[in-house]
């Protein structure tokens, strides 16, 4: 073990871990899109600029959806230009046609879709039945497809949905081979209302690897509701996914699901993997710094533990 250094972890590798793990940060669109106050434009690019310089490489910036349904990203138009020139992939939700166009116009080169694998998610999140959306997004895809853009498929209520309880496993796994059949180049697995525990990821990435779905195009999306982010990350990380979305300062929710508060803390996180000798390329002095000036932007402090042990500031 090595020793420990001021404000970092001891180092004690596990056996069977990956080497490295690609942090997809939604701060900026999975965090911010429950704030009920507008967060002004200019704050939100410069939280998307101050991620990009505290080593995060994969910054999901927005959504292109319809306004009236999530107007906390109403400016996804007026965000994109004041963000300038980074050099890190900037993915953007796009539910439709609509979205892609608005998306494609401003140059994006990353975007997601987002199905859900309940009925009463898809209903509540897109007014549509789930294989109707399934349906809408198949000319997005192929449309990104042919535009070289690559394709996140986000799917939500993995585990549990706060209106049909717990979600069958092969319900699942049908709508991942839907989305990747469609052309999806990743997944993602949503833990919306943060109610999975690690021995039901482990039962769901058994039963994807039993379908043939490649573990290197599955990421993990883990919002904290229980205290179970961290935990269910170690159980995705022992099967080998190496993608795992985080949220700086533990920002977010779903405007759309009952009970989803913030996803798992990116300084959290970071502050396990590098604990755990996994290579992420994150500063986490500046990371912390950047959620320390976010909770300010927000009036209230991150629930992040890591951001709050480490922070110089009293919040
Ligand atoms: P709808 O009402 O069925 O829309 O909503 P529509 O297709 O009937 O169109 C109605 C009008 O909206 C039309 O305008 C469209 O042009 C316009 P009109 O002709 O009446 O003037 N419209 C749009 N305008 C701008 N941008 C667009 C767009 N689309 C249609 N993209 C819709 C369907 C999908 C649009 C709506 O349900 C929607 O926007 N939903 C988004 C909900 C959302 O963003 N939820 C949060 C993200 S998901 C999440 O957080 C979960 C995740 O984190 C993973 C996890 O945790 O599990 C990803
Ligand atoms: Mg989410």
């Amino acid at each position: 073990m090595s020793t420990p250094e001021l404000g970092l972890p001891m180092v004690a590798p596990a056996p069977g871990l990956p080497d490295r793990v690609r942090i997809h940060e939604v701060g900026a669109r999975d965090g911010l899109q429950n704030e009920k106050g507008t967060v002004p434009t200019e704050v939100k690019a410069e939280f998307v600029r101050r991620l990009a310089d505290a080593g995060l490489t994969t910054i999901e910036a927005t959504s292109f959806v319809h306004p009236k349904w999530v107007p906390q990203l109403a400016d996804a138009e007026q965000l994109f230009p004041l963000i300038g020139d980074l050099p890190v992939a900037l993915p953007v939700l796009v539910p439709n046609d609509r979205g892609l166009d608005r998306a494609l116009a401003l140059g994006a080169r990353r975007v997601a879709v987002f199905a859900s694998a309940t009925e009463s998610f898809a209903e509540a999140n897109l007014n549509r039945t789930v294989d109707e959306a399934l349906a809408m997004f198949e000319p997005v895809v192929a449309r990104a497809k042919a535009s070289d853009v690559h394709v996140r498929g986000y799917l939500s209520m993995c585990f549990g949905d706060p209106w049909e309880g717990a979600v069958p496993v092969p319900q699942v796994v049908r709508v991942c081979g839907a989305l990747l059949d469609m052309g999806c180049d990743e997944l993602s697995l949503g833990d919306t209302i943060g109610v999975a525990t690690p021995g039901h990821v482990s039962e769901l990435l058994r039963a994807l690897n039993e379908a043939r779905i490649p573990t290197d195009v599955l990421g993990v999306h883990f919002h904290d509701t229980y205290g179970q982010a961290l935990a269910n990350t170690y159980a995705a990380l022992e099967h080998g996914v190496t993608t795992v979305d985080a949220s700086a300062g533990g920002l977010g929710g779903c405007p759309y699901a009952k009970s989803a508060t913030g996803n798992l803390a990116t300084e959290d996180l970071v502050w396990m993997l590098r604990g755990l000798g996994i290579d992420t390329g994150v500063h986490l002095d500046r990371l912390v710094a950047t959620s320390a000036w976010m909770a300010e932007q927000l009036g209230r402090p991150s629930p992040s533990r890591t951001v709050r042990a480490l922070s110089h500031k009293e919040q």
